[in-house]
């Protein structure tokens, strides 16, 4: 049995330990999660564990990327389960701090990472990036990594937190790894825990859209909306679901574009009954 990471609430303590640690010189690697660990996060973990000395997890449900309306009280939390799962993949450090530890009373500094945090889910989901970027700039000062990863899964999260570390100076490397699917496609996710099974079904369009939006690019189409348009065209007739959005955009910035000249990122979000899915994949040249 791998030991399981120790665990520790207070975001002081950490600091301290972190500070302490890179006195002695150990490289510090950080995967920063909400917790309900699956093979997406491990992957992040496992990779972790080769580029750092010290391998530290944050599990924090942050309430400050969740809407009024979203699902912050009913997302599955399994604390437990996360730690057998952290040890396996060879975590030594888990940071669990309550959400008064992170913005106690008198809180009030917030990070806006402007154009990239534009459109896709920062337009569907208001405020979001600014508590994503928010909480992660404060767990890179808690931990105080030299390397954070990060998954493609969400990407548009990952290009914020890219354009934050580049404009704040902050002294870490970002990370991305690809998407780590299930054996049928579907794009892990904590969420896809709210999938009935006829959902679960219908969840495999997004993977399907990608595909067939990808074959579209291999013969040659490099016209945004024609790209959408063969994503969409196997979204639009699953049953009980709803596109959120489907943009093929700039891979780098995200910005609009209607002709690809360099790598474009596809990204998809669909509502299959009340679940919000994403996926993406990027087509480039290469
Ligand atoms: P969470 O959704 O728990 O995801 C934590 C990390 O796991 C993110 O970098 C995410 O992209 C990655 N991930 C999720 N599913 C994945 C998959 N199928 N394959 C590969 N990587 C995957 O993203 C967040 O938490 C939060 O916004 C956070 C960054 C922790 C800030 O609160």
């Amino acid at each position: 049995m791998p030991t399981s990471p120790e665990v520790v609430a207070s975001p002081v303590e950490l600091q301290r330990r972190m500070l302490e640690a890179r006195a002695r010189g150990q490289r510090i690697a950080f995967v920063p999660t909400m917790g309900y660990l699956h093979e997406g996060h491990l992957s992040l973990l496992r990779e972790g564990r080769k580029r750092g000395d010290v391998l530290v997890l944050s599990i924090f449900v942050n309430p400050t990327q969740f809407g009024p309306s979203e699902d912050l009280a009913r997302y599955p939390r399994d604390l437990a389960g996360d730690l057998a799962k952290a040890a396996s993949a060879g975590t030594d450090l888990a940071l669990v701090p309550e959400p008064a530890a992170m913005y106690p009373d008198g809180y009030q500094t917030y990070v806006d990472v402007r154009e990239v945090s534009k459109g896709q889910c920062g337009d569907r989901r208001p405020g979001h990036f600014v508590g994503v970027a928010t909480v992660v700039l404060k767990l890179f000062n808690i931990v105080q990594p030299h390397v954070a990863l990060f998954g493609d899964k969400d990407y548009q999260q990952l290009q914020v937190l890219r354009r934050m570390v580049a404009d704040l100076d902050v002294p870490v490397e970002i990370v991305g790894l690809p998407i780590v699917r299930e054996a049928d496609g579907l794009a892990m996710s904590s969420r896809n825990a709210y999938l009935g099974p006829e959902e679960r079904q219908h969840a495999l369009a997004l993977s399907r859209a990608l595909a067939a939006a990808r074959a579209r690019w291999a013969a040659g189409e490099r016209d945004a909306r024609a790209l959408e348009s063969a994503a969409r065209a196997v979204l639009e007739p699953v049953p009980g679901s709803r596109i959120d959005y489907v943009e093929v955009r700039d891979a780098e910035t995200l910005r609009s574009i209607d002709h690809a000249e360099r790598a474009v990122r596809l990204s998809l979000a669909v509502f299959i009954g009340k679940t919000r899915l994403i996926d993406g994949e990027t087509f480039s040249w290469k």
